[in-house]
């Protein structure tokens, strides 16, 4: 990690409803310094707005065929040496699916996400807890991490959404209406999405001041370095010291060379004691007489053989000084130990810093994912989500039936469209109160099951209050 976080956010967007949120989270971020990058995601073959009424329900089997991606473009292209610590996979909900570019953004991308936490953001009418549970999947396929989801919703109850959406979907009309609110994502949950953004950047708040580690490491080296000089005079002493023996063991060379001469010049018989053949006896015995003598220190060296010894003496007593710490650095000593130990802790936590990149992109998912689970990032409406998650099955069934009669435009498969579109209708009917009934009667176990299917994508469950 960066000294700001980088984060990445893919999105796609029809009518920018979902950049509008992505937005609410994430200027509070980019306010606090964070490094974000917004790519967008947009289908070769544009979706018409607002949709055909044919091909608003005609892309239904694609959007729940996992082979049904269609071909993406990508702006900015996905760099190969991606830096992001945290990715924001940005999607709006296309029955119960991801939408089919966000689907196709991962199919095409994988690298984008691997290895990576990942945040689901959705913006949609209220049903996106099938998709999340998709997204979540595929990205974990992908090698990612999913942390956990931001749900922004149309917060009106299901049955007004259910007509102010295909009001807007359908004929482009947006604003209320006959009564009816306006349709989509309203300002009191882009509110609280940039609540939730203000916390998020609460993660990583601006930085000033340089890091205090390195503020601590150049004081140790400090330390470090007057003990050092301290150290320096003795270093002298030893030096001189050694100078002194150099010259006294200078000496003692010369004078065993004159040594050496004087006892080649006895070794050879001297040239005037050479016609004296018949004296030679007594000259041998002055001859012993003088081996003898050179035997011992010769008299004119004994002074030197005496300057010699105190100097030796003095060499002795450095060496010692030096093998032992002086005394008058034992304290300097003692400081030298701490520091040198915060020294080597220091390098080792910089060490752990330039290898831990991972480490610390966990340590940032880790207080996103309480974020997420402290704010109501996703709050949940538990009968809105067991219809969803029922739903989502059957959409699946109904997804091959109505692929296996043939191709788009063909009259089997338009005739079985329309049989799903009076399911739907029903099911939008009567499917949802009965949901609520069951919901009423066996509350506890209603709900846990929910919980328990939803814990991968919500980091904390929030009843939605209604
Ligand atoms: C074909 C289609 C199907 C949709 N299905 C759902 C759905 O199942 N659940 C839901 O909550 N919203 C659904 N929506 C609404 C979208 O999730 C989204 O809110 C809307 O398309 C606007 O998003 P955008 O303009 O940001 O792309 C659907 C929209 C479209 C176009």
């Amino acid at each position: 990690m960066g000294a700001q976080p980088r984060v990445r956010v893919y999105w796609y967007s029809q009518t920018g409803q979902l950049l509008e949120s992505v937005c609410a989270v994430t200027d509070p971020l980019e306010k606090a310094g964070w490094d974000v990058r917004k790519v967008e995601i947009r289908p070769r073959e544009p979706f018409a707005f607002p949709w055909p009424l044919r091909r608003f329900f005609g892309v239904f089997p694609a959007c729940v065929d996992p082979d049904g991606a269609p071909g993406i473009t990508v702006r900015p292209p996905v760099a190969e040496d991606d830096d992001a610590d945290l990715v924001v996979f940005a999607f709006p909900v296309w029955y119960l699916a991801p939408a089919l570019p966000m689907r196709a953004l991962i199919d095409a991308e994988p690298q984008a996400f691997e290895g990576r936490a990942v945040i689901g953001l959705v913006a949609c009418r209220n049903m996106w807890y099938s998709a999340a549970l998709e997204v979540q999947r595929l990205l974990g396929a992908a090698g990612g991490r999913y942390v956990g989801t931001i749900a922004a919703v149309d917060t009106a109850s299901a049955a007004v959404t259910f007509v102010t959406q295909l009001r807007w979907l359908l004929a482009g009309r947006r604003e209320a209406s006959w009564g009816f609110s306006r349709a989509g994502v309203g300002n009191d949950e882009l509110d609280r999405l940039a609540l939730l953004g203000e916390r998020l950047a609460q993660l990583a708040p601006a930085q000033s001041e340089p890091a205090p580690q390195q503020g601590d490491l150049a004081s140790a080296q400090g330390v470090l370095a007057s003990a050092q000089g301290d150290l320096a005079p003795q270093q002298g002493d030893l030096a001189s010291a050694q100078g002194v023996l150099a010259s006294a063991q200078g000496d003692l060379a010369s004078q065993q060379g004159e040594l050496a001469r004087a006892q080649s010049d006895l070794a050879s018989v001297p040239p005037h004691l050479a016609s004296q053949q018949g004296d030679l006896a007594p000259a041998q015995g002055e001859l012993a007489r003088a081996q003898s003598d050179l035997a011992s220190v010769p008299p004119h060296l004994a002074p030197q053989q005496g300057d010699l010894a105190p100097v030796q003496g003095e060499l002795a007593s450095q060496q010692g000084d030096l093998a032992s710490v002086p005394p008058h650095l034992a304290p300097q000593q003692g400081d030298l130990a701490p520091a040198q130990d915060e020294l080597a802790s220091q390098q080792g936590e910089f060490v752990s810093r330039a290898v831990g990149e991972e480490a610390l992109e966990e340590v940032l998912a880790e207080g996103v994912r309480a974020v997420l689970a402290a704010h109501d990032a996703a709050p949940v409406h538990y009968a809105l989500a067991a219809a969803d998650l029922l739903a989502g099955k059957v959409f699946r069934v109904w997804g091959r039936v109505i692929r296996a009669a043939g191709r788009r435009g063909e009259a089997q498969r338009a005739a079985l469209t329309g049989v799903f579109v009076l399911w739907l209708t029903g099911a939008v009917l009567a499917g949802l109160p009965a949901v609520a009934v069951a919901r009423v009667l066996v509350r506890a176990g209603f709900d846990a099951a929910v919980a328990r299917r939803l814990a991968p994508v919500v980091a904390a469950l929030t009843e939605v209050r209604s």
